[in-house]
């Protein structure tokens, strides 16, 4: 497989590589950036756990090639808080609101949830199950997520 050259920025640090022109962006992150917020579930676009954000939109990483992100933004879970090791105030409502059991589908949910809200308030909960609708969870049953980017919302 032939190889292209990669330039890309994740989490606001200019990254080059050389990845083969099959890599996907979530084996990109994992394996080569060792970025493992990123998760692998069903790997065709269906779970939502490898969400990453592109240029502040949501991507399925599984399904988008790392060379579709040459000269892009990609922000991972890892690239949310701040310099000094503080939570984003998503990260922390989800925690706040005891939205997290497992974890699995966390990262994405959370990514998810903050370009919902990098759009404009959205305190409806109806509108943040639709937005969520693409990220799956087995444990939490939805309700305390849904409240966690509802209050956060709100809030704004
Ligand atoms: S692992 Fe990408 S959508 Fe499920
Ligand atoms: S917290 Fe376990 S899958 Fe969502």
């Amino acid at each position: 497989m032939e190889s292209f050259p990669l330039s890309v920025t994740v989490n606001d640090q200019r990254v080059r590589a050389s990845v083969p022109a099959d890599r996907t962006l979530l084996r990109f992150l994992r394996d080569d950036l060792g970025l493992t917020g990123a998760k692998e579930g069903c790997a065709e676009g269906e779970c939502g756990a490898c969400t990453v954000l592109l240029d502040g939109a949501p991507v399925c990483s599984c399904l988008t090639l790392a060379v579709q992100a040459a000269g892009r933004a990609v922000t991972t879970i890892e690239g949310l808080a701040d310099e000094q090791g503080r939570l984003h105030p998503v990260q922390q409502a989800f925690i706040d609101a005891g939205a997290i059991q497992c974890g699995f589908c966390t990262p994405g949910m959370i990514l998810t949830a903050t370009a919902l809200l990098a759009d404009g308030p959205a305190a409806d909960p109806a509108e943040v199950r639709a937005a969520l609708a693409g990220n799956l969870c087995r444990c939490t049953g939805y309700a305390k997520i849904v409240d966690a980017v509802a209050r956060k919302a709100a809030a704004r």
